[in-house]
Protein backbone atom coordinates (compact mmCIF):
# COMPACT_ATOMS: atom_id res chain seq x y z
CA UNK A 1 0.00 0.00 0.00
CA UNK A 2 1.75 3.01 -0.90
CA UNK A 3 2.44 5.16 2.41
CA UNK A 4 0.05 7.84 1.87
CA UNK A 5 -2.86 5.51 1.96
CA UNK A 6 -1.57 3.64 4.61
CA UNK A 7 -1.94 7.05 6.75
CA UNK A 8 -5.51 7.32 5.60
CA UNK A 9 -6.76 3.83 6.05
CA UNK A 10 -4.95 3.81 9.61
CA UNK A 11 -7.01 3.60 12.73
CA UNK A 12 -5.55 6.34 14.67
CA UNK A 13 -6.53 9.05 11.32
CA UNK A 14 -9.94 7.11 11.62
CA UNK A 15 -10.38 8.01 15.17
CA UNK A 16 -9.09 11.38 14.51
CA UNK A 17 -11.44 11.96 11.66
CA UNK A 18 -14.32 10.91 13.90
CA UNK A 19 -13.51 13.13 16.62
CA UNK A 20 -12.51 16.18 13.93
CA UNK A 21 -16.32 15.67 12.67
CA UNK A 22 -17.57 15.70 15.94
CA UNK A 23 -15.32 18.65 17.06
CA UNK A 24 -16.30 20.66 13.79
CA UNK A 25 -20.09 19.98 14.05
CA UNK A 26 -19.91 21.44 17.47
CA UNK A 27 -17.83 24.47 16.87
CA UNK A 28 -20.30 25.29 13.98
CA UNK A 29 -22.89 24.93 16.22
CA UNK A 30 -21.67 27.34 18.74
CA UNK A 31 -19.97 29.53 16.27
CA UNK A 32 -23.65 29.45 14.82
CA UNK A 33 -25.74 30.02 18.19
CA UNK A 34 -23.35 33.04 18.63
CA UNK A 35 -24.32 34.50 15.30
CA UNK A 36 -27.85 34.09 16.08
CA UNK A 37 -27.89 35.65 19.33
CA UNK A 38 -25.74 38.49 18.28
CA UNK A 39 -26.73 39.25 14.63
CA UNK A 40 -30.33 37.68 13.72
CA UNK A 41 -31.77 38.31 17.08
CA UNK A 42 -30.43 41.50 17.00
CA UNK A 43 -32.39 42.11 14.03
CA UNK A 44 -35.66 40.97 15.32
CA UNK A 45 -35.64 43.03 17.95
CA UNK A 46 -35.27 46.31 15.47
CA UNK A 47 -37.96 45.02 13.45
CA UNK A 48 -40.09 44.27 16.24
CA UNK A 49 -39.43 48.07 17.86
CA UNK A 50 -40.28 49.84 14.23
CA UNK A 51 -43.49 47.84 14.03
CA UNK A 52 -44.43 49.41 17.73
CA UNK A 53 -43.14 52.91 16.64
CA UNK A 54 -45.35 52.76 13.42
CA UNK A 55 -48.23 51.14 15.38
CA UNK A 56 -47.81 53.99 18.24
CA UNK A 57 -47.89 56.86 14.89
CA UNK A 58 -50.62 55.28 13.17
CA UNK A 59 -52.73 55.55 16.51
CA UNK A 60 -51.63 59.30 16.82
CA UNK A 61 -52.92 59.97 13.66
CA UNK A 62 -56.12 58.43 14.11
CA UNK A 63 -56.52 60.82 17.15
CA UNK A 64 -54.91 63.86 16.30
CA UNK A 65 -55.57 63.53 12.41
CA UNK A 66 -52.83 64.20 9.71
CA UNK A 67 -51.47 67.41 11.32
CA UNK A 68 -50.68 66.13 14.47
CA UNK A 69 -48.88 63.25 12.66
CA UNK A 70 -47.13 65.84 10.74
CA UNK A 71 -45.58 67.43 13.85
CA UNK A 72 -44.87 64.23 15.70
CA UNK A 73 -42.58 62.68 12.36
CA UNK A 74 -40.85 66.04 12.13
CA UNK A 75 -40.61 65.97 15.88
CA UNK A 76 -38.72 62.44 16.00
CA UNK A 77 -37.06 62.93 12.51
CA UNK A 78 -35.29 65.87 14.07
CA UNK A 79 -34.49 64.32 17.56
CA UNK A 80 -34.56 60.81 17.07
CA UNK A 81 -30.97 59.33 16.77
CA UNK A 82 -30.09 56.68 13.73
CA UNK A 83 -33.98 57.18 13.03
CA UNK A 84 -35.36 58.04 9.56
CA UNK A 85 -38.97 59.23 8.31
CA UNK A 86 -40.56 60.16 5.83
CA UNK A 87 -44.53 60.76 5.11
CA UNK A 88 -45.57 61.53 1.56
CA UNK A 89 -49.01 62.17 0.37
CA UNK A 90 -51.38 60.67 -1.84
CA UNK A 91 -49.10 62.03 -4.64
CA UNK A 92 -46.44 60.93 -3.14
CA UNK A 93 -44.46 64.49 -2.10
CA UNK A 94 -43.49 64.56 0.94
CA UNK A 95 -44.78 66.74 4.14
CA UNK A 96 -42.70 65.68 6.73
CA UNK A 97 -39.65 63.68 7.95
CA UNK A 98 -35.77 63.37 7.40
CA UNK A 99 -35.95 61.72 4.30
CA UNK A 100 -35.70 63.30 0.81
CA UNK A 101 -37.91 60.79 -0.69
CA UNK A 102 -40.10 57.98 -0.77
CA UNK A 103 -37.84 54.92 -0.88
CA UNK A 104 -39.15 52.96 -4.24
CA UNK A 105 -38.93 49.77 -2.19
CA UNK A 106 -42.47 50.70 -0.27
CA UNK A 107 -44.76 49.56 -2.17
CA UNK A 108 -48.15 47.53 -1.10
CA UNK A 109 -49.98 47.94 2.32
CA UNK A 110 -47.37 47.56 4.80
CA UNK A 111 -44.25 45.93 5.21
CA UNK A 112 -40.53 46.00 6.41
CA UNK A 113 -37.92 47.07 3.86
CA UNK A 114 -34.13 47.54 3.73
CA UNK A 115 -32.89 50.32 1.22
CA UNK A 116 -30.25 52.79 0.63
CA UNK A 117 -30.56 56.39 1.24
CA UNK A 118 -28.10 59.17 1.11
CA UNK A 119 -26.48 60.41 4.60
CA UNK A 120 -24.89 63.33 5.04
CA UNK A 121 -21.58 63.23 6.80
CA UNK A 122 -18.81 66.11 7.65
CA UNK A 123 -17.04 65.09 4.22
CA UNK A 124 -20.42 64.65 2.43
CA UNK A 125 -23.03 62.09 1.69
CA UNK A 126 -22.84 58.39 1.45
CA UNK A 127 -24.77 55.86 0.83
CA UNK A 128 -26.42 53.86 4.05
CA UNK A 129 -29.08 50.56 4.73
CA UNK A 130 -31.44 51.79 6.74
CA UNK A 131 -34.66 49.16 7.94
CA UNK A 132 -37.79 50.27 7.92
CA UNK A 133 -41.21 49.84 8.62
CA UNK A 134 -43.93 51.01 6.54
CA UNK A 135 -47.84 51.75 6.19
CA UNK A 136 -50.17 53.01 4.11
CA UNK A 137 -52.43 55.22 6.57
CA UNK A 138 -55.96 56.65 4.77
CA UNK A 139 -56.26 59.40 2.61
CA UNK A 140 -53.20 58.16 0.77
CA UNK A 141 -50.71 59.03 3.43
CA UNK A 142 -47.53 56.55 3.67
CA UNK A 143 -45.31 56.10 6.57
CA UNK A 144 -41.64 55.12 6.82
CA UNK A 145 -40.45 54.85 9.81
CA UNK A 146 -36.84 53.15 9.99
CA UNK A 147 -33.29 53.14 11.50
CA UNK A 148 -29.95 53.36 10.05
CA UNK A 149 -28.37 49.67 10.34
CA UNK A 150 -24.98 50.49 8.29
CA UNK A 151 -23.01 50.01 11.43
CA UNK A 152 -24.67 46.77 12.22
CA UNK A 153 -24.73 45.87 8.51
CA UNK A 154 -20.72 45.91 8.68
CA UNK A 155 -20.78 44.22 12.54
CA UNK A 156 -22.75 41.07 11.30
CA UNK A 157 -20.43 41.25 7.61
CA UNK A 158 -17.04 40.91 10.19
CA UNK A 159 -19.06 38.27 12.48
CA UNK A 160 -19.78 36.43 9.80
CA UNK A 161 -16.08 35.91 7.96
CA UNK A 162 -14.85 35.76 11.73
CA UNK A 163 -17.05 32.97 12.10
CA UNK A 164 -16.51 31.18 8.73
CA UNK A 165 -12.64 31.81 9.51
CA UNK A 166 -13.04 30.25 13.07
CA UNK A 167 -14.45 26.94 11.24
CA UNK A 168 -11.98 26.75 8.29
CA UNK A 169 -9.15 26.96 11.18
CA UNK A 170 -10.62 24.77 13.33
CA UNK A 171 -10.85 22.19 10.48
CA UNK A 172 -7.04 22.93 9.01
CA UNK A 173 -5.40 22.79 12.50
CA UNK A 174 -7.58 19.39 13.17
CA UNK A 175 -6.90 17.45 10.26
CA UNK A 176 -2.94 18.65 10.27
CA UNK A 177 -2.59 18.17 13.94
CA UNK A 178 -4.50 14.46 12.75
CA UNK A 179 -2.41 13.57 10.06
CA UNK A 180 0.88 14.58 12.32
CA UNK A 181 0.07 12.78 15.02
CA UNK A 182 -1.00 9.71 13.25
CA UNK A 183 2.06 9.80 11.05
CA UNK A 184 4.32 9.58 14.32
CA UNK A 185 2.39 6.95 15.76
CA UNK A 186 2.79 5.11 12.35
CA UNK A 187 6.51 5.78 12.39
CA UNK A 188 6.32 4.04 15.78
CA UNK A 189 4.52 0.69 14.54
CA UNK A 190 6.23 0.32 11.59
CA UNK A 191 9.92 0.40 13.70
CA UNK A 192 8.46 -2.15 16.01
CA UNK A 193 7.21 -4.32 12.80
CA UNK A 194 10.52 -3.80 11.09
CA UNK A 195 12.56 -5.11 14.01
CA UNK A 196 10.12 -8.10 14.70
CA UNK A 197 10.76 -9.24 11.01
CA UNK A 198 14.57 -8.68 11.80
CA UNK A 199 13.96 -10.71 14.65
CA UNK A 200 12.19 -13.12 13.55
CA UNK A 201 14.48 -13.52 10.38
CA UNK A 202 16.87 -14.76 13.36
CA UNK A 203 18.68 -11.93 14.62
CA UNK A 204 17.72 -12.46 18.05
CA UNK A 205 19.90 -9.84 19.50
CA UNK A 206 17.74 -6.99 18.21
CA UNK A 207 15.33 -4.97 20.64
CA UNK A 208 12.24 -3.02 20.08
CA UNK A 209 13.26 1.05 19.68
CA UNK A 210 12.36 2.64 23.12
CA UNK A 211 11.49 6.45 22.56
CA UNK A 212 12.09 6.90 26.19
CA UNK A 213 8.24 8.33 27.17
CA UNK A 214 7.36 6.30 29.15
CA UNK A 215 3.62 5.79 26.22
CA UNK A 216 1.97 2.82 26.22
CA UNK A 217 3.85 2.36 23.03
CA UNK A 218 6.96 2.50 24.98
CA UNK A 219 5.68 -0.09 27.49
CA UNK A 220 4.35 -1.93 24.75
CA UNK A 221 8.03 -2.29 23.32
CA UNK A 222 9.76 -2.53 26.57
CA UNK A 223 6.99 -5.41 27.83
CA UNK A 224 8.01 -7.00 24.05
CA UNK A 225 11.78 -6.72 24.94
CA UNK A 226 11.30 -7.90 28.23
CA UNK A 227 9.65 -11.16 26.45
CA UNK A 228 12.49 -10.94 24.25
CA UNK A 229 14.80 -11.57 27.20
CA UNK A 230 12.86 -14.35 28.65
CA UNK A 231 12.68 -16.31 25.73
CA UNK A 232 16.44 -16.08 25.17
CA UNK A 233 17.26 -17.04 28.56
CA UNK A 234 14.98 -19.86 28.25
CA UNK A 235 16.80 -20.96 25.17
CA UNK A 236 20.36 -20.01 26.16
CA UNK A 237 19.33 -22.80 29.26
CA UNK A 238 17.82 -24.92 26.87
CA UNK A 239 20.71 -24.82 25.08
CA UNK A 240 23.00 -25.54 27.53
CA UNK A 241 20.66 -28.27 29.12
CA UNK A 242 20.78 -30.20 26.48
CA UNK A 243 24.70 -30.25 25.57
CA UNK A 244 25.30 -31.36 29.10
CA UNK A 245 22.64 -33.50 28.33
CA UNK A 246 24.46 -34.94 25.32
CA UNK A 247 28.20 -34.81 27.29
CA UNK A 248 26.96 -36.30 30.64
CA UNK A 249 24.99 -39.10 30.10
CA UNK A 250 26.72 -40.52 27.37
CA UNK A 251 29.27 -41.96 30.02
CA UNK A 252 26.79 -43.66 31.46
CA UNK A 253 25.05 -44.76 28.76
CA UNK A 254 28.11 -46.36 27.34
CA UNK A 255 28.87 -48.20 30.46
CA UNK A 256 25.70 -49.50 31.02
CA UNK A 257 26.18 -50.77 27.38
CA UNK A 258 29.73 -52.27 27.78
CA UNK A 259 28.38 -53.72 30.83
CA UNK A 260 25.69 -55.60 29.24
CA UNK A 261 28.20 -56.81 26.53
CA UNK A 262 30.62 -58.08 28.07
CA UNK A 263 27.93 -60.33 30.67
CA UNK A 264 26.70 -61.73 27.32
CA UNK A 265 29.88 -62.20 25.97
CA UNK A 266 30.21 -64.85 29.13
CA UNK A 267 29.02 -68.29 29.96
CA UNK A 268 29.08 -67.27 34.08
CA UNK A 269 25.40 -66.86 35.47
CA UNK A 270 27.12 -64.90 38.35
CA UNK A 271 28.77 -62.20 36.21
CA UNK A 272 25.44 -61.68 34.35
CA UNK A 273 23.59 -61.00 37.71
CA UNK A 274 26.37 -58.85 38.83
CA UNK A 275 26.13 -57.08 35.43
CA UNK A 276 22.22 -56.95 35.86
CA UNK A 277 22.67 -55.31 39.38
CA UNK A 278 24.93 -52.93 38.56
CA UNK A 279 22.97 -51.83 34.99
CA UNK A 280 19.88 -51.31 37.30
CA UNK A 281 22.20 -49.14 39.73
CA UNK A 282 23.01 -47.04 36.83
CA UNK A 283 19.95 -46.59 35.47
CA UNK A 284 18.26 -45.64 38.69
CA UNK A 285 21.35 -42.85 38.73
CA UNK A 286 20.60 -42.06 35.02
CA UNK A 287 16.86 -41.36 36.02
CA UNK A 288 17.72 -39.70 39.26
CA UNK A 289 19.48 -37.39 37.20
CA UNK A 290 16.44 -37.15 34.25
CA UNK A 291 14.02 -36.30 37.10
CA UNK A 292 16.40 -33.62 38.90
CA UNK A 293 17.23 -31.95 35.58
CA UNK A 294 13.32 -31.59 34.40
CA UNK A 295 13.09 -30.36 37.99
CA UNK A 296 15.25 -27.98 36.98
CA UNK A 297 13.69 -26.76 34.08
CA UNK A 298 10.41 -26.87 35.67
CA UNK A 299 11.45 -24.79 38.08
CA UNK A 300 13.26 -22.16 35.79
CA UNK A 301 10.20 -21.62 33.70
CA UNK A 302 8.22 -20.47 36.99
CA UNK A 303 5.88 -22.70 35.91
CA UNK A 304 5.85 -23.76 39.43
CA UNK A 305 5.37 -19.97 40.39
CA UNK A 306 1.70 -20.62 41.14
CA UNK A 307 2.37 -23.36 43.87
CA UNK A 308 3.80 -20.17 45.64
CA UNK A 309 1.66 -20.14 49.59
CA UNK A 310 2.07 -18.94 52.64
CA UNK A 311 4.21 -22.16 54.11
CA UNK A 312 5.29 -22.06 57.60
CA UNK A 313 9.35 -23.45 57.13
CA UNK A 314 9.51 -25.34 60.70
CA UNK A 315 7.13 -28.15 60.38
CA UNK A 316 8.54 -28.36 56.71
CA UNK A 317 12.32 -28.68 58.10
CA UNK A 318 11.23 -31.15 60.61
CA UNK A 319 9.78 -33.34 58.37
CA UNK A 320 13.14 -33.82 55.86
CA UNK A 321 15.35 -33.38 59.42
CA UNK A 322 12.94 -36.59 60.33
CA UNK A 323 14.01 -38.66 57.79
CA UNK A 324 18.23 -37.42 57.73
CA UNK A 325 18.51 -37.93 61.22
CA UNK A 326 18.34 -41.51 61.39
CA UNK A 327 21.06 -41.65 58.69
CA UNK A 328 23.36 -39.48 60.17
CA UNK A 329 23.16 -41.51 62.94
CA UNK A 330 23.67 -44.66 61.22
CA UNK A 331 26.76 -43.08 59.92
CA UNK A 332 27.89 -42.10 63.41
CA UNK A 333 27.08 -38.55 62.76
CA UNK A 334 24.40 -36.10 64.51
CA UNK A 335 21.59 -33.91 62.91
CA UNK A 336 21.10 -31.31 65.00
CA UNK A 337 17.95 -28.69 64.93
CA UNK A 338 17.87 -25.13 66.23
CA UNK A 339 14.32 -23.66 64.52
CA UNK A 340 11.80 -21.15 65.59
CA UNK A 341 8.46 -21.28 66.13
CA UNK A 342 7.36 -20.45 63.15
CA UNK A 343 8.73 -18.96 60.12
CA UNK A 344 6.40 -18.28 57.93
CA UNK A 345 7.08 -17.33 53.77
CA UNK A 346 5.62 -17.54 50.10
CA UNK A 347 6.83 -21.05 48.69
CA UNK A 348 6.55 -24.26 47.12
CA UNK A 349 6.50 -27.23 50.04
CA UNK A 350 7.24 -29.75 47.67
CA UNK A 351 10.12 -27.62 46.05
CA UNK A 352 11.52 -26.59 49.24
CA UNK A 353 11.99 -29.82 50.66
CA UNK A 354 13.63 -31.30 47.56
CA UNK A 355 16.04 -28.12 48.06
CA UNK A 356 16.77 -29.01 52.02
CA UNK A 357 16.72 -32.86 50.89
CA UNK A 358 19.72 -31.91 48.45
CA UNK A 359 21.17 -29.92 51.06
CA UNK A 360 21.34 -32.77 53.63
CA UNK A 361 22.35 -35.49 51.27
CA UNK A 362 25.49 -33.00 50.11
CA UNK A 363 26.20 -32.56 53.88
CA UNK A 364 25.57 -36.24 54.62
CA UNK A 365 28.18 -37.77 51.40
CA UNK A 366 30.89 -34.32 51.57
CA UNK A 367 30.38 -32.74 54.92
CA UNK A 368 31.88 -35.55 57.34
CA UNK A 369 33.97 -34.06 59.84
CA UNK A 370 37.84 -34.36 59.33
CA UNK A 371 38.93 -35.42 62.61
CA UNK A 372 35.69 -38.40 63.60
CA UNK A 373 34.92 -38.98 59.88
CA UNK A 374 31.24 -39.00 61.01
CA UNK A 375 28.48 -35.86 59.74
CA UNK A 376 27.78 -33.47 62.32
CA UNK A 377 25.53 -31.33 60.82
CA UNK A 378 23.48 -28.53 61.64
CA UNK A 379 20.01 -27.13 60.86
CA UNK A 380 18.69 -23.72 61.68
CA UNK A 381 16.76 -21.11 60.65
CA UNK A 382 17.51 -17.05 61.03
CA UNK A 383 14.58 -14.38 60.48
CA UNK A 384 16.08 -11.92 57.93
CA UNK A 385 15.40 -7.98 57.92
CA UNK A 386 12.68 -6.48 56.00
CA UNK A 387 10.30 -9.90 57.07
CA UNK A 388 12.28 -12.50 54.78
CA UNK A 389 13.80 -16.36 56.71
CA UNK A 390 16.58 -18.43 55.65
CA UNK A 391 17.29 -22.11 56.58
CA UNK A 392 20.93 -22.78 57.05
CA UNK A 393 22.61 -26.36 56.38
CA UNK A 394 25.96 -26.14 58.06
CA UNK A 395 29.13 -29.37 58.18
CA UNK A 396 32.22 -29.86 59.64
CA UNK A 397 33.69 -30.93 56.85
CA UNK A 398 36.25 -29.79 54.51
CA UNK A 399 34.03 -26.82 52.93
CA UNK A 400 34.02 -25.74 49.49
CA UNK A 401 37.24 -23.24 48.45
CA UNK A 402 35.74 -19.45 47.86
CA UNK A 403 36.79 -19.68 44.31
CA UNK A 404 34.77 -22.76 43.64
CA UNK A 405 31.56 -21.41 45.73
CA UNK A 406 29.73 -19.77 42.32
CA UNK A 407 30.66 -22.28 40.33
CA UNK A 408 29.66 -25.44 42.30
CA UNK A 409 25.70 -23.98 41.57
CA UNK A 410 25.84 -24.70 37.97
CA UNK A 411 24.26 -27.61 36.52
CA UNK A 412 26.94 -30.74 36.22
CA UNK A 413 29.27 -29.43 38.34
CA UNK A 414 31.33 -31.85 40.65
CA UNK A 415 34.52 -30.75 42.31
CA UNK A 416 37.46 -33.47 41.87
CA UNK A 417 37.74 -34.56 45.64
CA UNK A 418 33.83 -35.55 45.45
CA UNK A 419 34.48 -37.93 42.50
CA UNK A 420 34.57 -40.77 44.86
CA UNK A 421 30.94 -40.06 45.76
CA UNK A 422 27.34 -41.19 43.61
CA UNK A 423 26.06 -38.12 41.83
CA UNK A 424 25.42 -36.23 39.09
CA UNK A 425 26.14 -32.46 39.81
CA UNK A 426 22.69 -31.29 39.45
CA UNK A 427 21.82 -30.95 43.38
CA UNK A 428 22.97 -27.67 44.16
CA UNK A 429 21.77 -25.88 40.41
CA UNK A 430 18.29 -27.14 41.70
CA UNK A 431 18.44 -26.12 44.82
CA UNK A 432 19.69 -22.72 42.68
CA UNK A 433 16.37 -22.59 40.18
CA UNK A 434 14.61 -23.23 43.38
CA UNK A 435 15.29 -20.34 45.02
CA UNK A 436 15.01 -18.33 42.21
CA UNK A 437 11.70 -19.17 41.53
CA UNK A 438 11.11 -18.16 45.09
CA UNK A 439 12.48 -14.68 44.30
CA UNK A 440 15.34 -15.70 47.14
CA UNK A 441 18.65 -16.40 47.33
CA UNK A 442 21.44 -19.13 47.50
CA UNK A 443 24.16 -18.55 49.43
CA UNK A 444 27.18 -20.92 49.96
CA UNK A 445 29.74 -19.49 52.90
CA UNK A 446 32.03 -20.77 55.38
CA UNK A 447 30.70 -22.57 58.97
CA UNK A 448 34.78 -22.20 59.98
CA UNK A 449 35.09 -25.38 59.44
CA UNK A 450 33.06 -26.76 57.70
CA UNK A 451 30.31 -25.75 55.00
CA UNK A 452 27.23 -23.00 55.59
CA UNK A 453 24.43 -23.26 52.88
CA UNK A 454 22.14 -20.50 53.30
CA UNK A 455 18.64 -19.93 51.85
CA UNK A 456 17.24 -17.06 51.72
CA UNK A 457 13.73 -16.51 51.70
CA UNK A 458 11.87 -12.83 50.93
CA UNK A 459 9.12 -11.59 53.17
CA UNK A 460 5.83 -11.49 51.64
CA UNK A 461 5.48 -8.20 49.98
CA UNK A 462 2.74 -5.93 52.36
N1 LIG B 1 28.60 -29.92 52.18
C1 LIG B 1 29.57 -29.92 51.24
N2 LIG B 1 30.87 -29.95 51.59
C2 LIG B 1 31.83 -29.96 50.65
N3 LIG B 1 31.59 -29.95 49.32
C3 LIG B 1 30.32 -29.92 48.93
C4 LIG B 1 29.22 -29.90 49.84
N4 LIG B 1 28.08 -29.85 49.15
C5 LIG B 1 28.44 -29.86 47.85
N5 LIG B 1 29.75 -29.92 47.70
C6 LIG B 1 30.50 -29.93 46.44
O1 LIG B 1 29.67 -29.33 45.44
C7 LIG B 1 29.50 -30.23 44.36
C8 LIG B 1 28.16 -30.03 43.74
O2 LIG B 1 27.14 -30.49 44.58
P1 LIG B 1 25.78 -30.96 44.00
O3 LIG B 1 24.87 -31.29 45.09
O4 LIG B 1 25.36 -29.93 43.02
O5 LIG B 1 26.15 -32.23 43.16
P2 LIG B 1 26.46 -33.70 43.70
O6 LIG B 1 26.15 -33.81 45.13
O7 LIG B 1 27.86 -33.99 43.27
O8 LIG B 1 25.50 -34.57 42.83
P3 LIG B 1 23.92 -34.75 43.07
O9 LIG B 1 23.52 -33.78 44.14
O10 LIG B 1 23.32 -34.44 41.75
O11 LIG B 1 23.71 -36.15 43.48
C9 LIG B 1 29.67 -31.58 44.96
O12 LIG B 1 30.09 -32.50 43.98
C10 LIG B 1 30.77 -31.33 45.98
O13 LIG B 1 32.03 -31.34 45.35
MG1 LIG C 1 24.27 -33.19 45.86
Amino acid sequence: MPPNLKLLTSSTFRLGAVYLTVFAISVAAILGYIYWNTAILLEQQIEDTLEAEVQGLAEQYRQRGPAGLLDIVNLRSRESEGGVYILTNAIGRRVAGNLPALPAEAVGERGVIDFRYPYETASGTVQHTARAFFIQLDGGLRLVVGRDVEERRRFNVIIRTSLLWALGLTLVLGIGGGLLTSRNFLRRIDRINDTSRTIMAGDLAQRMPVSGTGDEIDRLSSNLNDMLDQINRLMAGMKEVSSNVAHDLRTPLTRLRARAEDALRSDDPEAHRTALEANIAEADSLLATFNALLSIARAEAGQAREGLHPTDLVPLAGDVAELYGPIAEDAGGRLDLDLPETAIVRADRQLVAQALTNLLDNALKYGRDENTGTPMIRLSMEAQPGGGQAIIVSDTGPGIAEADRERVKDRFVRLDKSRTESGSGLGLALVDSVMKLHGGKLLIGDAGPGLAVKLVFPGAPS
